[in-house]
């Protein structure tokens, strides 16, 4: 079996996963129920931080980590209200940049039940 991170290193690497956050964070920024949530003067800051983790977690890239140490994803989502509604909504968009983006029917298979997971150990209030 392929792993995660060999399929996403063949089908996207370095460049495609920069294109990726990229086209995630153009909608994001225009998101009401999300998008209002980020630090509305630092936009190029989120999209460094979300492409430097995945880059680290996906293609073992160590910038991340120099620079922001140990992800603690779920503690330094703590500030924010992620109930059902919110994590639907992240993962929507991020499916909408997958398809911006040309991300391949392959990468898109091991990506998409990766973010859901992720999306979900994110949530921290009730669902409405
Ligand atoms: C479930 C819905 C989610 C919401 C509402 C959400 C929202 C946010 C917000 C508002 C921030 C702070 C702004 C920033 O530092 O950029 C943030 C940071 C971050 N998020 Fe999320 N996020 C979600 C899911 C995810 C998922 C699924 C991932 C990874 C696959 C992720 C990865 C990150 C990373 C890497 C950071 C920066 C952490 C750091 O400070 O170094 N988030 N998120």
């Amino acid at each position: 079996m392929e792993t995660l991170e060999s399929v996403v290193a063949r089908e996207l690497g370095h460049e495609g996963i920069g294109r990726l956050v990229a086209a995630f964070y153009r909608r994001m920024r225009e998101d009401e129920l999300v998008g209002s949530m980020y630090p509305d003067d630092d936009w190029d800051g989120s999209e460094e931080r979300l492409r430097d983790f995945l880059r680290f977690r996906l293609l073992g890239d160590p910038v991340y980590q120099l620079k922001r140490g140990h992800p603690r994803l779920r503690g330094r989502h703590m500030p924010f209200t992620i109930g059902e509604a919110e994590r639907d909504r992240w993962l929507e968009i991020m499916d909408a940049a997958m398809e911006d983006s040309a991300v391949s029917e392959a990468a898109r298979a091991v990506l998409r039940p990766f973010f859901a997971q992720v999306a979900d150990f994110m949530r921290n209030a009730d669902g409405t």
